[in-house]
């Protein structure tokens, strides 16, 4: 079976001021009633493929993680952070405790706050992947890039593997404009942020790539205390861990990465354009959850989570209202709100 790892502690800023610190996008219910994480849990579920999910996320977040999967009736281990660290050191923390008790296990490391349409394909898609990593290839899940966005990471995709997929010949996170519209052009795929390797190939990768993150999470897993449900790291370990992505301190250096091509209605959801983009609309265009009322206005997306909106002629407008926060801002525009963000923290 494939070992499921969940990662949901990342802050999420682009989707203010729904998404704050204290409740990040991927527990919030942005479309239907469920979370993006635990719409995630239960893509993962089908105990014929997959074995006990591992979810590894910030202390902070241990209450709303447990009562969203007890919600669904999934049960898993929850590993808590003490403090933020990035992506690497989480992957770091499921290798070693996936490599603990069966180092040829598989892994799929999950981002928590993606949309997929099509749960079917991501699957058959996870299970060619882990074929490919039952081989020794740490693989990620591509996506073909629809336009030159540039918060993700790109690959080049080189010779054939067999079950549809590829080496990987290049990985880049995060290029600049000019950079990602020649990669589009030239055929590169979005890193869709969903990872299959072996436990011990991964910890292999980060002995070579990132010592530091291993030898880190190691220490922080050797010191952790079971608390209730929880696996809590060692604070004083885990502190030692770099703040890196996994992108930046493995996939871009690595020599054994593969990428399986998946078309299944994925999206990041990054910003309250994507949210609109993927939201049932009215017939005037409008997406509206909360309390609202909209009157000659078209194309737009409202949220409130309590005050009652009303709009009057205005088009492709994003309105988004919190209890003590509201963001204003165009459909074209709502990329820029993690400037907003960064300009409140700075106001402090
Ligand atoms: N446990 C834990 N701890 N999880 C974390 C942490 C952390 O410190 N930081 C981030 N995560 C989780 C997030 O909650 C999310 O589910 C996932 O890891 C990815 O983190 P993001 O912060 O959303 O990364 P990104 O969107 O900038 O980039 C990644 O995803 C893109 C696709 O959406 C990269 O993998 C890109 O290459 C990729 O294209
Ligand atoms: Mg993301």
């Amino acid at each position: 079976a494939i070992t499921p790892v969940i990662l949901c502690g990342g802050a999420g800023t682009r989707l203010w001021p729904a998404s704050r610190e204290s409740m990040p996008k991927q527990f919030m219910p942005l479309l239907g009633e469920l979370s993006t994480f635990q719409e995630t849990m239960l893509r993962v579920a089908d105990g014929s493929v997959f074995g006990r999910a591992i979810v590894v996320t910030a202390a902070d977040f241990r209450f709303v993680a447990a009562e969203q999967l007890q919600a669904i009736g999934v049960e898993a281990d929850i590993v808590l952070e003490p403090a933020r660290r990035d992506s690497a050191a989480a992957v770091a923390v499921a290798a070693e405790m996936a490599a603990r008790r069966d180092p040829d296990s598989v892994v799929l490391a999950l981002a928590a706050d993606h949309l997929v349409r099509d749960a079917e394909a991501f699957v058959a898609a996870c299970r060619r992947a882990a074929a490919l990593a039952r081989q020794g290839f740490v693989m990620t899940l591509g996506i073909a890039p629809d336009r030159p966005a540039t918060g993700y990471g790109y690959i080049s995709p080189g010779a054939p593997l067999g079950e549809g997929g590829a080496r990987v010949e290049r990985f880049v996170e995060k290029p600049d404009a000019a950079t990602a519209s020649r990669y589009v052009a030239e055929g590169y795929l979005w890193n869709s942020g969903n990872f299959l390797f072996r436990a011990r190939d991964m910890r292999e990768e980060l002995a070579a790539c990132a010592p530091a993150t291993l030898a880190a999470a190691s220490a922080a897993l050797d010191a952790a205390v079971r608390d209730l449900d929880f696996i809590r790291l060692d604070a004083r370990a885990f502190a030692a861990a770099p703040k890196i992505s996994i992108d930046y301190a493995v996939m871009e250096k690595t020599q054994r990465a593969g990428v399986v091509p998946v078309d299944c209605g994925w999206s990041d959801v990054g910003s309250w354009t994507a949210v609109w983009e993927v939201s049932a609309r009215d017939a005037e265009g409008n997406a509206v959850r909360g309390r609202a009322s909209l009157v000659a206005t078209r194309d737009s997306l409202v949220h409130s989570d309590g005050p009652i909106v009303g709009l009057v002629g205005v088009d492709n407008a994003v309105v988004v209202a919190s209890r003590d926060a509201v963001l204003v801002t165009t459909r074209e525009r709502a990329g820029e709100v993690k400037d907003l963000v960064a300009a409140l923290r700075a106001a402090g």
